[in-house]
């Protein structure tokens, strides 16, 4: 398995292009006195007339390494193009640092600048800005010690879920990112066309001939991989997606993006219950392999944004969730004597503020099952009160709802007679209801959305700075 190897990875990059350290590795090596090269960007760049001592970043880890220069070494051309947002490549010994807060530093034998940076226009220094100012400047915020941790975070986030998918025979299934159908029946949807706006064709009764159009249909980007995911199910048993979800929605909230990333089991053979047990240990270990992994990003975001940030996963990570019904949750709501902006009673779609209360009353995550069936998807399996569905929701501190899922209905009739009833048009899902005909089975799933996890877990409080270019209404730069 040589070609798996770490080993034959490092080797290609010093193939690739000049041999260089990562800063991550550097900053734990102890191999003093061996020459060294660091290639990164300049964070800061401060001392005298005789040495200067520049602080350089790779985004490997969030620290910095210190470069101690001897001004006399170099060419005044060299040292100019060494400024804050110079990209640069340093040779030198690795020694000890004699200096505090760092353990080792380079003394520099060869600098060259791989990139100057205008110092007037380079918008970056080094005082804190503020996360609304980074947004506009989203091309240059991975540079930030900020977004460094998230985006890492985001990484390993990611990496732990398929991890955890993997580990447990799920397969992880490719479905399509172009589609016909509204899987949540909202209606939110991007349209994808290549017609011309400019000359749409008409059909006789005046609309958009829609087989004129590239695929003989209409089509959108899909808002869920869900109900590809139950085709796969009904296969291979265990399936997963993960990839971007479009939704079309105008809410301008700090929880919601135009595009953003979900992740969907589906899983046959399991019921509402085996379903909830998959989603609480999929959060918990995710969290737990992180508080792992990501100390030094996590440390550096409890400090700077949520001093309660490693306290909170921490909790969440060994908490058993409160499993409770919709109609328990109602009847807490209303016990509480708390006056809520929204009204509470049964049937309602619970707001922010219900989904918080029900959080902190229990101080832990709370699951929310058997929802009133008019609130919910088409597709979720009816209990037998006629009046509630096999849903549930998973609802976290701090950021509400972090997982929407059900078990399915897998009856035939009662799932054509619930699209009817809710105008999902059967003729275009036939395939979707061929599997209750052909050996259909009890399945369920569920999507968490990765963004309000990677937000409970770096404590941002909003999503557009959690994923690395959000796409939000009157919003799609970069
Ligand atoms: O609750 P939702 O709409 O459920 C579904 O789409 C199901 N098809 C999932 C399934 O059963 N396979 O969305 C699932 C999750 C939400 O709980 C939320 O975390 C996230 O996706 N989400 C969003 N995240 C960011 N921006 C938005 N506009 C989101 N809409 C949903
Ligand atoms: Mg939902």
């Amino acid at each position: 398995m040589a070609y798996l190897s770490k080993d034959y990875f490092c080797q290609g990059y010093t193939l690739l292009y000049m041999k260089h350290t990562k800063i991550a590795e550097l900053l734990k090596s102890t191999d003093f006195d061996k020459e060294v090269t660091v290639n990164g960007w300049v964070r800061s760049r401060r001392g005298g007339k005789s040495v200067a001592f520049i602080a350089v970043n790779d985004g490997s880890t969030i620290h910095t390494i210190q470069v101690v220069t001897e001004i006399a070494k170099f060419s005044e051309e060299t040292l100019k193009g060494v400024t804050t947002g110079a990209c640069i490549s340093a040779t030198g010994k690795l020694v000890k640092s004699q200096g505090q807060g760092q353990s080792v530093e380079i003394q520099a034998e060869k600098i060259s600048v791989l990139g100057a940076a205008d110092v007037e226009t380079y918008p970056l220094q080094k005082k804190g800005h503020t996360l609304e100012f980074l947004r506009d400047i989203a091309h240059l915020r991975p540079r930030t010690n900020t977004f460094g941790a998230i985006l890492r975070l985001r990484h390993h986030i990611s990496f732990a879920i398929h991890t955890f998918f993997n580990d447990r025979g799920f397969f992880y299934l490719h479905t399509p990112i172009i589609t016909g159908s509204d899987a949540e029946g909202a209606g939110e949807m991007f349209h994808v066309t290549n017609l011309d706006l400019e000359k749409l064709p008409k059909t006789s009764d005046g609309k958009i001939d829609f087989e004129k159009d590239f695929f003989g249909k209409q089509t959108n980007l899909t808002v869920s991989g869900q109900l590809e995911g139950e085709l796969g199910a009904m296969g291979v048993g265990l399936v997963y997606t993960f990839g971007p979800t479009f939704r079309a929605e105008n809410s301008n909230t700090p929880r919601h993006l135009a595009e953003f990333w979900m992740i969907e089991p589906e899983m046959a053979f399991h019921e509402i219950n085996d379903n909830m047990d998959v989603a609480e240990s999929m959060l918990k270990s995710v969290i737990s392999y992180v508080l792992e992994i990501c100390k030094d990003d996590l440390a550096f975001l409890c400090e700077h944004y949520d001093k309660e940030l490693l306290n909170r996963l921490n909790m969440v990570a060994n908490a058993t969730f409160k499993r409770i019904t919709y109609t328990e949750a109602i009847d807490i709501l209303e016990k509480s004597g708390k006056k809520f902006e929204f009204l509470v009673k049964w049937g309602i779609d619970m707001q922010r503020e219900h989904e918080n209360f029900l959080v902190e009353h229990f101080n832990v995550p709370v699951i929310v099952t058997n929802y009133p069936k008019d609130i919910k998807a088409f597709y979720m399996k009816q209990n037998d009160d006629g009046k509630t569905v096999r849903g549930m929701d998973v609802l976290f501190p701090y950021v509400g709802e972090i997982i929407g899922g059900s078990q399915r209905e897998d009856n035939y009739d009662k799932l054509l007679t619930r699209m009817k009833e809710m105008n999902i048009p059967e003729k275009e899902m036939w395939w979707y209801l061929e599997t209750r005909k052909f050996g259909t089975c009890p399945h369920s799933g569920f999507g968490l959305g990765l963004e309000r996890l990677v937000l409970f877990i770096t404590g941002m409080t909003n999503v557009r700075d959690v994923i690395p270019f959000p796409r939000t209404p009157k919003n799609a730069e970069f």
